[in-house]
C-alpha cells in the first residue's frame, strides 16, 4: 500500500481500528522505533516512566514494557486500545485524547510520540505543547517522531502535517529545550519509509 491509497481510505480513528488489523497499518512496526531504541543506549536508560502518547496497535509501549521501563499506553481511540491490551499486561493502556488529557501533572519521565503529534490541526499545537509541559516531570524528555517536509508523495498542510526542522525549534523552543532533531523514516508496512525528523527535548 502507498501513502496515497491509506489516506483514500481513512475516514476516524475509532472506526479505522475497528475496521482494520493493526498489523497491516502503515505505521505498524513490532519492535521499537530505532532512534528511540539508539537514544536508550546511549543514554543508558532503563527505569522510569514512559508514556506513550498515542500507542495505536501498542507495540512501542510493549517494547519499552520489556525494556523494563514502567509504561502508560493512551489512545484517542477505545478500539485501538481493546486491541493493545492483547499484546501486554505490564503497560497500562488507557483510552485519553490528550489534548483534553486527564492524566496527571509531572507523571512521567519521558514520552513517546510517534505519529500522533502530526495528525493534530495547527490551531491545535499549542494545546499540545501545554499538554507535554504539564505531564512531563521536570527534566522530563519527549522523544518526538513527526513527518518530514522532505516527505513529497504527501501533500502540504493536509493530515498527516509535515515539519521542517525550523517549524519543530518554532514551535517547540519556548518551553523545551532542543536536544537533536535528525532526518529518519518512518519504518512501518508502506513499501516505502515516508521521511520523518526524530527530535529528541527536555522540559525546560
Ligand atoms: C499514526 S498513528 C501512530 C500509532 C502508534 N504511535 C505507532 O507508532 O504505532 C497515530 C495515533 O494517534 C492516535 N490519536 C489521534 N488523535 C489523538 C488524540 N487526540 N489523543 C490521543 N491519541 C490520538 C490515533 O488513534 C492513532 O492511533
Amino acid at each position: 500500500m502507498t501513502l496515497k491509497d491509506f489516506k483514500d481510505k481513512f475516514s476516524d480513528w475509532n472506526t479505522y481500528y475497528n475496521d482494520n488489523e493493526v498489523e497491516k497499518m502503515p505505521w505498524y512496526e513490532k519492535n521499537l522505533d530505532n532512534d528511540l531504541e539508539n537514544e536508550i543506549i546511549s543514554r543508558n536508560l532503563s527505569k522510569g516512566r514512559f508514556l506513550d502518547l498515542g500507542t495505536g496497535p501498542g507495540t512501542q509501549a510493549n517494547q519499552l514494557a520489556k525494556r523494563g521501563f514502567d509504561v502508560t499506553g493512551t489512545d484517542l481511540s477505545e478500539n485501538a486500545i481493546e486491541k493493545a491490551k492483547t499484546l501486554s499486561n505490564k503497560v497500562n493502556f488507557l483510552t485519553d485524547d490528550f489534548l483534553n488529557s486527564k492524566l496527571p501533572d509531572n507523571e512521567f519521565d519521558y514520552i513517546f510520540d510517534r505519529g500522533c503529534f502530526h495528525v493534530f490541526d495547527v490551531s491545535q499545537r499549542p494545546k499540545y505543547v501545554k499538554q507535554i509541559k504539564r505531564i512531563l516531570k521536570n527534566n522530563g524528555k519527549l522523544f518526538l517522531k513527526c513527518m518530514s517536509i522532505e516527505e513529497k508523495n504527501l501533500p502540504d498542510n493536509e493530515v498527516p502535517h509535515k515539519f521542517s526542522k525550523q517549524q519543530i525549534i518554532d514551535i517547540f523552543s519556548n518551553d523545551f529545550e532542543i536536544q537533536s532533531i535528525k532526518d529518519s523514516v518512518f519504518k512501518g508496512t508502506l513499501d516505502q519509509f515516508p521521511k520523518a525528523l526524530f527530535i529528541v527535548m527536555k522540559k525546560s
